[in-house]
């Protein structure tokens, strides 16, 4: 797992990026035909959708997100596609999808760097802010009910499984010991404080794994993928294919087994396709995406 440090760094350091990752492999990977309808089941800040638009002649886009701010960018992105394009409010897992619809699948899953660039948002330790993390901000779980109220053994639990924390314990049992937390800096701090000083000011701030943990809890993150997956390729055609792009080892793990358990679909990369190293240097978010591609038989 060389990627967990840098892909929990990453998320961090996409703050300032707003460039569409792997976009080339994306494009080449739909095969995007002039007149066809694509899915852009997270359309984020619109730069995926906006590839495939600018791809070929007449294609047209439904473009669905969980984040109301951020279907409202992607219109304002979008602006003179507007006529091709339809915007959905809804959670990807929660779609009901029409059989053989598209033909193709686009999900760049996680947050958007406008979510991390939003303090209000509570989705980074960068900033003080109420501990929220909700992408769906309809719904009322976030991520200050999960510490206040879960008990020490679930905290643990949590950290550990959706944030590979070694430190889960310890860090839970600090947590239950000081609650109530209500803001973004107390929590980190109070995680902050578990780790050796040496460890504290280190390259990733200590509370980056636990951050992640409860993104995925508050948001449900994992089931919602499961979901997709399984419901998501019976809306494409014959032939259509979908792309996801995951950025770390939980979800690129069920991208991979969802695609070869799909009874409807045939892998076209054996193994991901990352990023090149010009990527890199240009959008440090790249450097732990994955993309996997299948194609509906
Ligand atoms: C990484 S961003 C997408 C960026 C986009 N591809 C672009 O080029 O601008 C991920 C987006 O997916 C949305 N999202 C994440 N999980 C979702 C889900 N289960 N259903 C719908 N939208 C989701 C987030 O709100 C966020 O806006």
């Amino acid at each position: 797992m060389n990627s967990d440090r840098e892909t929990l760094l990453d998320l961090e350091e996409s703050t300032f990026s707003h460039i569409p990752v792997l976009s080339r492999e994306v494009i080449e990977g739909l095969a995007v035909r002039p007149g066809g309808h694509y899915l852009d089941a997270t359309v984020g800040g619109g730069g995926h959708s906006r590839l495939i638009l600018e791809a070929a002649p007449d294609v047209r886009v439904t473009a669905l997100d969980q984040d109301e701010q951020a279907l409202l960018a992607a219109k304002k992105e979008l602006f003179e596609y507007n006529n091709r394009v339809k915007f959905i409010l809804t959670n990807f897992a929660a779609q009901k999808f029409q059989e053989e619809t598209f033909d193709g699948i686009i999900a760049d899953l996680g947050v958007s760097s406008y979510h991390l660039d939003t303090p209000e948002r509570g989705f980074s330790f960068r900033h003080e802010a109420s501990l929220d993390m909700r992408m769906d901000q309809r719904q009322s779980l976030t991520a200050a009910d999960i510490i206040n109220n879960s008990d020490e053994i679930e905290l643990a639990d949590i950290f550990f499984r959706y944030g590979e924390e070694r430190l889960s314990r310890r860090m839970a049992r600090r947590i239950v010991e000081k609650r109530p937390f209500h803001t973004t800096l107390e929590l980190a701090n109070a995680i902050a404080y578990c780790v050796s000083p040496k460890y504290r000011h280190g390259r990733i701030h200590p509370a980056t794994r636990v951050f992640q943990a409860l993104r995925i809890v508050v948001n449900d993150e994992l089931k919602s993928l499961e979901t997709f997956i399984d419901q998501a390729p019976k809306a494409l055609i014959p032939g259509g294919r979908i792309a996801i792009i995951s950025f770390h080892s939980l979800e690129d793990r069920i991208v991979k087994h969802g695609f070869r358990n799909s009874p409807s679909l045939r892998v076209l990369t054996k193994k991901p396709i990352t990023a090149a190293e010009e990527e890199i240097d240009d959008n440090p978010r790249s450097r732990s995406a994955k993309l996997r591609i299948a194609q509906r038989e």
